[in-house]
């Protein structure tokens, strides 16, 4: 258990899917006894808006957490919206925080210093990071804490622009600072069956996934209005629609993933 089971969810590009599946991973997961960690690492904090409960903050932010180089995230994570998720709330003045760490030592390791003690404890089965679309000391922090990244890649047009750019970089952050991470799977987002650029790029994926041999192959999840319902009511799609086509698509995504792991990924 542990470190073998963190995931970050990352491409530099946006809009393709990460804080979607991030969410849909942590609800199935949860909805299978998982017991789960979200970290929202994304200053915009899309993921927060959508996991924070009614009852709001109840304590400090990653922003918080970072300044002041906290050795765990006792006081920053608190129950989701969803029941069995954990949330690291993210917060806008991350950016500010983050400028002024270009002096610290060991500036990398932060968000996996913090990490550790819960993963030694055996806490939490999963722990899914939701990244922002760049390249910067969030998703730097993000990659090293994670044994594994999960590449969401739209099924559109120039489908793998974002993944070129963070394959580099997790290869950049493999070498030097964190040797165990390695690529999980792409997962194919917002596919639209049927449609012959739909069809492209999925074939496009395939291509690299071939080239690249990561050890799971997702399948695609479809794009579907009740993906992008379900946050407004603060749930995943496990609960908002657990038999709809995308629900039903996330659902093995997050099954491939969980069998994956529990195979004793190493
Ligand atoms: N399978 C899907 N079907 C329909 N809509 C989807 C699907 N997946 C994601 N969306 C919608 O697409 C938009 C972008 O998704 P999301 O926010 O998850 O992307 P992101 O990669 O996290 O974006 P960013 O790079 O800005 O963080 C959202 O409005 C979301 O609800
Ligand atoms: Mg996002």
């Amino acid at each position: 258990m542990g470190a073998d089971r963190v995931i970050a969810v990352a491409n530099l590009k946006g809009g393709v899917g990460k804080t979607t599946t991030v969410l849909n991973l942590a609800g199935f997961a949860a909805a299978a006894g998982q017991r789960v960690l979200v970290v929202d690492t994304d200053p915009q904090g899309s993921l927060t808006q959508i996991l924070l409960p009614e009852s709001g903050l109840a304590g400090k932010t990653l922003t918080d957490a970072f300044r002041e180089r906290a050795q765990t995230l006792d006081g920053v994570r608190q129950p989701s919206a969803l029941q069995g998720v954990d949330l690291v709330p993210a917060s806008l003045g991350l950016d500010a925080v983050l400028q002024g760490a270009a002096a610290w030592t060991g500036r990398e390791y932060v968000l996996l210093e913090m990490l550790t003690p819960h993963l030694e404890r055996s806490e939490y089965d999963l722990v899914l990071i939701d990244c922002r679309p760049a390249i910067d000391l969030s998703v730097t922090n993000a990659l090293t804490a994670a044994r594994w990244m999960l590449v969401p890649a739209e099924c559109s047009f120039m489908a793998l622009d974002g993944y070129e750019y963070v394959q580099t970089l997790a290869r950049q952050i493999q070498q030097r600072v964190n040797p165990r991470l390695a690529l999980l799977g792409i997962l194919p987002t917002r596919y639209r069956s049927g449609t012959s650029h739909g069809q492209a790029a999925l074939e496009e994926i395939e291509r690299q996934v071939a080239d690249v041999q990561p050890p799971l192959r997702f399948k695609p999840v479809r794009l579907a209005v009740a993906a992008a319902d379900a946050p407004a009511y603060k749930v995943s799609l496990a609960q908002f629609a657990p038999s709809s086509g995308v629900g039903q698509d996330y659902r093995a995504a997050t099954e491939s993933a969980l069998a994956f792991l529990d195979g004793g990924a190493r």
